[in-house]
């Protein structure tokens, strides 16, 4: 399988706390990979280091054979990686569909010249409306995002990811806070792009939905991988035992 992001000797400090402290990892095409490990373990820092929110301390974040790391968050989304946030940020006062139209513009021209850019072509509608009914949006398109459950805004964040036609597909915790029934919807809709063949990246606490959909899971700790292999392998590893335990005992 071919590797899409390559990550080296990735650091991320902040201060004198190692968030993500020398990290290598990669992520192959049409893979599932989930990310697991305890609260502040770097799971999300790890996403915001490869995303552009953060310029890493120190490493190498390659995507398709080029370095990316450091580089601004939009050129980093436009290159084609594409995440969610662990907390929702939709567009509040738009509607579901004005908010998946609006990230479905990140390859447009900025600027002055988009307004002179017609964007509401039909070419977007349709595309548009087809990953609303994907996502299993398109009975509340009209309704602004303020107006819907935290159930909905996860899959409009699903779907705005969607709508950069994005290589990489990384969520943070699409499932956290959620009921059953809507844990099972996301659990669905991801396991649907999975076999469309997408590339994804999920960070999950709930461990049996990490191993019903991943291929392979990278366990993190204190900013380090303390393993890495197929949901089976993981389950088993002593280090990721204890670290979950530890975990516990600290509630
Ligand atoms: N911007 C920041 N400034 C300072 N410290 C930070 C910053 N972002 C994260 N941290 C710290 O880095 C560590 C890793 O945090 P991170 O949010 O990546 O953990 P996480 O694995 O996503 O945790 P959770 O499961 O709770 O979401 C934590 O100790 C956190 O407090
Ligand atoms: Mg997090």
């Amino acid at each position: 399988m071919r590797e899409i992001v390559k990550v080296e000797g990735l650091k991320m400090y902040f201060g004198g706390l190692k968030a993500i402290d020398n990290l290598d990892m990669s992520i192959y095409e049409h893979e599932t990979l989930g990310i697991i490990g305890p609260n502040g373990a770097g799971k999300t820092t790890l996403f915001n280091t490869i995303c552009g929110v953060y310029k890493p301390t120190g490493g190498k974040v390659i995507f398709n054979g080029q370095e990316v790391q450091g580089s601004p968050p939009y050129e980093i989304a436009r290159k084609g990686i594409a995440r969610t946030f662990q907390i929702s940020k939709p567009l509040h006062d738009l509607t579901i569909l004005d908010n998946v139209i609006a990230a479905s513009g990140i390859h447009e021209y900025t600027g002055i010249r988009s307004f002179f850019k017609k964007s509401h072509t039909k070419e977007v509608l349709e595309k548009v409306h087809a990953i609303l009914e994907l996502v299993g949006l398109s009975h509340i398109a009209d309704k602004k995002a303020r107006e819907v459950s935290l159930g909905y805004l996860r899959r409009l964040e699903i779907a705005r990811v969607l709508a950069t036609d994005p290589q990489l597909i990384m969520l943070d915790e699409p499932c956290a806070g959620l009921s059953n029934y809507a844990i099972n919807e996301i659990t669905e809709l991801i396991l649907k792009l999975k076999s469309q063949g997408k590339t994804i990246v999920l960070i999950e606490h709930n461990l049996p939905i990490t191993m019903k959909v991943c291929d392979r899971i990278l366990v993190l700790n204190y900013g380090q991988k303390i393993a890495e292999g197929t949901p089976e392998e993981v389950q088993h590893n002593k280090k990721v035992i204890e670290a979950y335990l530890g975990e516990e005992d600290e509630d």
